[in-house]
């Protein structure tokens, strides 16, 4: 399958992976470190990045016995000047990268009306949001200048086309990725550039997502509400979390998007008729409402 393109852009897609190198965010756990498997098994070299430091240390070793060369890096997609460290470090050990993850993200939420709980909120967006903005900026440059074909993949979400209550700074941080995805999509066709450009968009995948606030900073924590035992919001994002689609699912769209220099990345069926419910609405002026079946 190929992309339509203008006349004046370059048609890529990556149809070659062995001994290209792929750099993943958050490759620690879930949706990263099926990437990294797939990618791996594809021939690639890795470069694993996380700011969870057992679990990198256990993919890494996981990953190195499968057969595959692998670069580990703790770090915190929030630091800007680690990202940099990540992509000297990538470039020295395998030379070009070829296929960049911005995969990192958690799922923390709260309500808009809430005036506590700001920092939880900044601390969401810095990860999900500017972890991928510095992602782009940061490799970018070294991807368009050696000219090989490659693929930037950029992690948002179904939260990403829709907006669900009480999910404010995930819902902002995910339509904020596919903005940029899609701009910088744009831009790479404007340069005839070989940086083809992918947004993922899942609905629920059985991963640690719905758990993810246990990386929080202390002092981000201190400004939320005491979270309720059992039967809240937070039981329930749990067991839609854990009902998901598996990783392997996911992983094999990835793959199949970047060898086709698909945009688009949306794993799920069901929620596609919100997003068309949605744009109809926005056209013809109809009013948000609630909607379970997607947000
Ligand atoms: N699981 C789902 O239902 C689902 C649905 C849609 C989108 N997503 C997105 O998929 C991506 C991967 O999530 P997942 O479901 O695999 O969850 P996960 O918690 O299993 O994996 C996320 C990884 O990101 C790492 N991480 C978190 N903060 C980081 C930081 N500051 N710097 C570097 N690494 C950091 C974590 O340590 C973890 O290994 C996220 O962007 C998430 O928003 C997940």
């Amino acid at each position: 399958m190929t992309s339509r393109r203008t006349k004046a852009s370059k048609p890529i897609g990556m149809d070659d992976f062995s001994g290209k190198t792929a750099v993943i965010t958050g490759a620690a756990s879930g949706i990263g470190l099926e990437l990294a498997k797939q990618f791996g098994a594809a021939g690639m070299n890795l470069v694993l990045a996380d700011v969870e430091r057992p679990a990198l240390d256990q993919a890494e070793a996981e990953l190195s016995d499968a057969g595959y060369q692998v670069l580990a890096r703790e770090i915190d997609v929030r630091e800007h000047h680690q990202i940099v460290d990540l992509d000297r470090a990538a470039r020295e050990r395998f030379g070009n990268v070829h296929v960049l993850c911005n995969n990192a993200g958690v799922g923390a939420g709260g309500p808009v009306a809430d005036p506590d709980n700001l920092e939880a909120w900044r601390w969401t967006i810095d990860i999900n949001l500017w972890g991928v903005i510095y992602g782009c900026k940061v490799f970018l440059p070294a991807m368009i200048e050696h000219g090989e074909q490659c693929h930037i993949v950029n992690t948002a979400s179904m939260a990403g086309l829709g907006s669900a209550p009480m999910m404010g700074p995930y819902n902002i941080s995910k339509y904020g990725v596919v903005a940029l995805s899609e701009t910088l999509s744009k831009e790479m066709q404007m340069m005839q550039s070989s940086v083809g450009v992918s947004v993922l968009c899942p609905a629920f995948v059985a991963t640690g997502i719905a758990t993810s606030d246990g990386n929080m900073p202390d002092d981000v924590r201190s400004t939320l509400p005491e979270r309720p035992e059992g039967g809240g919001m937070q039981d329930m994002l749990e067991a839609m979390v854990a009902g998901g689609i598996s990783t392997e699912v996911v992983g094999k769209h990835v793959v199949d998007a970047v060898r086709n220099d698909r945009f688009w990345i949306l794993t799920h069926d069901e929620p596609k008729a919100g997003v068309t419910e949605r744009a109809e609405q926005i056209v013809n002026g109809v009013n948000p409402v609630v909607n379970p079946g997607f947000a």
